[in-house]
């Protein structure tokens, strides 16, 4: 596996190549990452991963600087997959003068759930994600489900400019007990993680109880809240939404079938976990 920091070396590396599958991380990689690998394997030739911490996504009292770096076993890990290029820029070789062009979502798809929550994140990810693109040209690109809404919004993004990748999205990889596999799962401690599959049962009994016929989203949506506040968690949201949009179902979505997801956002101890699942 080539390991390239600078872009100039990895449009040279890559030219001519008209079927790069592209795994885009932030690195501390894990099996749900490597299911990425897998998946994008399946889908092109070279396989090309990135690893950069992108600062433009994290506001002022998020965890940018204790965001873990794991770069060495994370390069272990790629060369098993086989990825043939890794693609590992420094700030200054991505961001050699500010990045003062950035590319923005749409309020309504950008502002809700995660966007009201972590304000710039949207913006933050889409502009390190064009720049990604630009810098390794892919065919297609896969993303996780996990983060449902971010998926969304590239896949929307990259239709509406036209660029020539085609998003792929990635089934959530979870641990025996449920947890979703996440890098931020490594800052929780021992009764945390114990704890933390609550948060995958609670959007399990969401989805039953829509699907057994409940109409009163929201007050399924405060009793899957209520039910891990007494246990200490603090939810942002658990919210349920219908895939299209991520708008929330009015009555006649609900008797339609219209497709749904729940999505959830919530603190355990210092720790916030995010996980949805679609209905
Ligand atoms: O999902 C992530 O790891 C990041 O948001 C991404 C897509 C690599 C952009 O920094």
């Amino acid at each position: 596996m080539k390991i390239i920091s600078s872009i100039d070396e990895l449009r040279d590396q890559l030219r001519g190549q008209l079927r790069t599958a592209f795994v885009p991380t932030m690195g501390n990689l894990h099996e749900g990452h490597l299911s990425l690998m897998r998946l994008a394997r399946r889908h092109g030739d070279p396989v090309v991963a990135s690893i950069f911490v992108n600062r433009l996504q994290f506001g002022p009292n998020e965890d940018f600087d204790k965001y873990p770096r794991t770069f060495q076993e994370d390069v272990a890990k790629l060369e098993k997959e086989g990825v043939y290029v890794l693609f590992a820029p420094t700030e200054k070789d991505l961001y050699p003068e500010p990045q003062e062009y950035r590319v923005a979502p749409p309020d309504g798809l950008g502002n809700t759930l995660e966007g009201e929550f972590r304000p710039g994140f949207f913006g933050g990810v889409c502009t390190v994600v064009t720049k990604l693109f630009s810098c390794v040209q892919p065919r297609v690109a896969v993303f996780g489900k996990k983060d449902y809404q971010q998926l969304m919004i590239v896949r929307n993004m990259a239709r509406q400019f036209a660029l020539p990748t085609e998003i792929i999205g990635a089934e959530t990889f979870r641990a025996e007990d449920g947890l979703a596999l996440s890098s931020r799962n490594g800052y929780l401690s021992s009764s945390e993680r114990a704890e933390a599959p609550l948060l995958y049962q609670n959007l399990n009994a969401v989805a039953d109880t829509i699907r057994s016929g409940e109409r009163d989203v929201g007050a399924v949506e405060a009793r899957a809240m209520a039910a891990l506040a007494e246990r200490g968690w603090k939810p942002d949201y658990i919210s349920v939404r219908k895939r299209i949009d991520l708008q929330a179902p009015g009555a006649a979505d609900l008797e339609s079938g219209e497709p749904l997801v729940v999505l959830a956002a919530a603190k355990l101890g210092s720790t916030r976990l995010i996980d949805n699942l679609e209905i």
